[in-house]
């Protein structure tokens, strides 16, 4: 089999969650591959409501194996925290979730160093979740980091001691004082890692390799979104990781030529948490009637995301780095009421339009749009693509047309029941 992979087509927030829940009866194997507890994944069934930071979204499938990739940066205290509201529902995911020996571990150090970086940056901060996220990636980098099988080195308190000093450096030099208790949250941290090693700690490059060569179904998560990418993101403002469908070949292990459909996420409207460009924002009552309709609201951080119309130009762009083979259109009912709806077909830059997105982005790009009447009707009750009002199917097929590929799945609520798959 090949790998498929999901992942956000904009700034995050996309819906991933949900819809790995929803495609995960059709997998084997759920696999994380970047990022860490900077995400928020959200997925509701059964009058549920439940965030995931760092473990896959198919940890409620218990039959399904779960697999935190090498990619990923892990904190042992949030994944603690994330084991034991797992734990409180009743599951037990001992038995079906594995880490990724090789995969990267957060210290308390590495968010104050975030905290300080963020601080010195001033009118340019990007806005980070402040979980760490950018210094930990840094230190893989720079071949400083302790990874998950360091823990069960002999010589686990040096390595750790080398990290440390090189941070607590730093931090004194910049006259960074950390506003908490370094006692208990050294002693949280280390007794956290004993959660992690209740899992089983696998080379997960082999196993999901076995997977795939045994006909197994594997199924990619990704974190973020693709305007986030260290690389083909908003830069500088954007996380540290490869949030794009390569970043699944090299935060598993699997090779370019072993991957499949990719799977890409697009909200019917645009969102960002954090700062940077964002074109098609809305700074109206438009804007907040989205924000509020939408429950548009960090789940990581709890902070408002700024909602803005659905951007082809930077659609595109994703698609094309993703090689993206189908869409998943999610939350166009928060539009339900809405009159009118705006998607942005090209930029306008110094008088020139173009339909690239830039490498430097800024608040010169004027948004061309073209308008399109609102459907006016509750989308979530409908339970065929046939019967979907005519007005929102002509919405789809314009994006589809732009596009050039598909929206196989459309998603009409936050419960995991309210989501049409296209026959
Ligand atoms: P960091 O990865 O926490 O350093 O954050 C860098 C930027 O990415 C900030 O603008 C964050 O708000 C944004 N970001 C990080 N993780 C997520 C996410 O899961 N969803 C949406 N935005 C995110």
């Amino acid at each position: 089999m090949k790998l498929d992979i999901l992942l956000g087509l904009q700034w995050g927030d996309e819906g991933k969650g949900k819809i790995v829940d929803v495609l995960t009866p059709h997998y084997d194997v759920i696999a994380r591959f970047q990022g860490g507890p900077n995400a928020g994944h959200t997925l509701e069934f059964n009058g549920i409501k439940h965030v995931l930071h760092t473990i896959p979204s198919g940890i409620f499938h218990s039959d399904k194996i779960n697999i935190i990739g090498n990619g990923v940066v892990i904190d042992p205290v949030v994944f603690q925290k994330e084991i034991a509201s797992l734990e409180k529902l009743g599951i037990n995911p001992v038995e079906n979730l594995f880490i990724s020996k090789k995969a990267h571990l957060i210290l308390p150090t590495h968010k104050w160093i975030d905290a300080m970086l963020e601080e010195q940056k001033g009118e340019q901060k990007i806005g980070s979740t402040l979980k760490g996220i950018g210094p930990t990636y840094t230190d893989k980098v720079a071949r400083n980091g302790l990874r998950i099988c360091d823990i069960i080195a002999s010589d686990f308190l040096e390595r750790f001691t080398a990290i440390y000093k090189k941070h607590t450096d730093l931090l004194i030099k910049n006259a960074f004082k950390p506003n908490e208790d370094l006692e208990i949250v050294f002693k949280t941290w280390f007794d956290s890692l004993q959660t992690v090693l209740r899992f089983k700690l696998i080379d997960s490059e082999y196993e999901v390799n076995r997977y795939l060569r045994e006909e197994k179904k594997v199924l990619a998560e990704g974190a973020q979104g693709t305007l986030l990418d260290i690389d083909f993101g908003s830069y500088p403002f954007v996380t540290s990781s490869n949030t794009v469908a390569a970043g699944a070949c090299t935060g598993l292990g699997v090779a370019p030529s072993q991957t499949g459909r990719v799977i890409g996420i697009v909200k019917a409207y645009c969102t960002r948490v954090g700062n940077g460009p964002f074109p098609t924002e809305l700074f109206d009552e438009t804007g907040e009637q989205l924000r509020k309709q939408g429950h548009e609201f960090g789940a990581t951080t709890g902070r408002p995301r700024r909602c803005g119309w659905l951007d082809l130009v930077a659609l595109k762009y994703s698609i094309m780095i993703n090689g993206a083979t189908e869409m998943v259109l999610t939350k166009a009912d928060v539009m339900d009421n809405f009159d009118t709806i705006k998607i942005c077909t090209a930029y306008q830059i110094d008088d020139k339009t173009t339909d690239r997105f830039p490498t430097e982005i800024n608040d010169e790009v004027i948004p061309v749009f073209k308008e399109f009447k609102g459907w006016k009707q509750n989308l979530s009750e409908i339970k065929e693509y046939e019967k979907l009002p005519d007005a929102f199917k002509e919405y789809i097929t314009f994006i589809e047309q732009e596009t050039g590929i598909p929206i196989s799945i459309v998603s009409t609520g936050s419960d995991r029941s309210e989501t049409i798959i296209r026959a």
